[in-house]
């Protein structure tokens, strides 16, 4: 039994010898000290054993066990230490190569010129109403005092959706944010307690419009519109100067001068077109303004009293005033871009400018 105790010793140690990796450590370990090994079977045959015999084997397969352990523990960090080595040596990093760019999302200049918008008019005390992109004609157009056959419609061609069985009311890609007007009031009136005496109304009403044009530098199938909308009791055009040109002064610069020019809109009476002094050559004249030293941003005027009547105002108590501007026009007047066309062509070498 001793012998066979030393000769389980020597062969295990020996193998234990050329062993350089985990999975080979791992089964000498399960053939030599596991549950099943030769040495395990000794510990396990000692009760078979003469009474004078068990001690001494019992004593020397202990002795055995507890080398056999140590052995496997000094090899298992030899190994580690190799495979350490070794991979310092192969997988030798570069610390001092440049790092993979991180590609950032970032949001479209329109987007964030209508945010710079509307972030005004809301400390101005507007609210945000956002309505639909498909209109039918009556909302669009009729209800904002465009007759069916009214020459003011040739100032907005227009995409038609479905107009089969519609009669005088096809259903319409909105061709400005002014239809919201109509559907802002009216949305008043029904939550008002008292439809009779539906509250004042000071909304910005943003988004997408479309225009069956030849595109062009200077004009697009589509473009962003910010119309504002003011319903109340005496409300003035003085309140409309007021606070179009608190509007201009906040978004172009607290100098900025401004002046309105007589215009003519069907859903407002009178109208008026809003210049800003150029805050490109400050008014001298230049490429951006014509050298004319002004540059228009807006179209306004004093809500018409059919409006008013369609949206369920009275206009003999009620008054209001209303514009539309553009987003990305006041983004070419700011960086002189020259061509409407990049801001839905998607390079983003002109994306990533701003
Ligand atoms: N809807 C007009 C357009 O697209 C812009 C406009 C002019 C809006 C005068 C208004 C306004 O609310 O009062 O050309």
């Amino acid at each position: 039994m001793l012998d066979k105790l030393n000769e389980i010793e020597k062969s295990a140690l020996e193998s234990l010898d050329a062993i350089r990796d985990q999975a080979a450590l791992e089964a000498w370990r399960v053939a030599n000290v596991g549950r099943s090994s030769p040495l395990m079977q000794v510990f396990a045959e000692l009760g078979k054993l003469s009474k004078e015999e068990r001690p001494a084997v019992g004593a020397a397969a202990n002795r055995v066990k507890a080398k056999l352990e140590a052995a496997l523990t000094e090899r298992a960090e030899a190994v580690k230490a190799a495979a350490l080595a070794k991979s310092l040596e192969e997988e030798q990093l570069d610390v001092t190569l440049p790092g993979r760019g991180i590609h950032l999302g970032r949001l479209h200049p329109s987007t964030q010129q209508l945010r710079r918008v509307l972030d005004i008019l809301a400390e101005m005390g507007f609210q945000v109403y956002t309505s639909r992109e498909v209109e039918t004609d009556d909302v669009n157009f009729q209800l904002l005092n465009f007759p069916p056959d009214h020459p003011a419609r040739d100032m907005q061609d227009t995409f038609f959706i479905e107009a089969e069985g519609r009669g005088d009311n096809p259903i319409l890609l909105r061709t400005h944010t002014s239809p919201g007007q109509i559907h802002a009031m009216r949305d008043a009136v029904r939550a008002a307690t008292d439809p009779d005496n539906p509250p004042p109304i000071r909304v910005a009403l943003p988004g997408m419009c479309f225009r069956y044009e030849q595109i062009t530098a200077r004009s697009e199938i589509q473009f962003n519109q910010v119309e504002g909308l003011v319903v109340g009791e005496n409300i003035t055009f003085a309140d409309l100067k007021g606070t179009l040109s608190d509007f201009a002064r906040r978004m172009f610069g607290q100098n900025v001068r401004t002046r309105f020019r007589a215009d003519y809109f069907p859903f407002t009476e009178p109208s008026a077109e809003m210049d800003v002094e150029c805050f490109v050559c400050g008014g001298k004249g230049c490429s951006v303004c014509k050298n004319s030293g002004w540059l228009e941003i807006l179209g306004s005027g004093m809500v018409h009293p059919i409006v008013l009547q369609n949206g369920g105002y009275d206009p003999r108590r009620y008054s209001g005033y209303a514009w539309g501007m553009g987003p990305e026009r006041q983004l070419m007047l700011r960086y002189k871009i020259d061509d409407i066309r990049y801001f839905w062509g998607n390079d983003l070498r002109f994306l990533e400018q701003f």
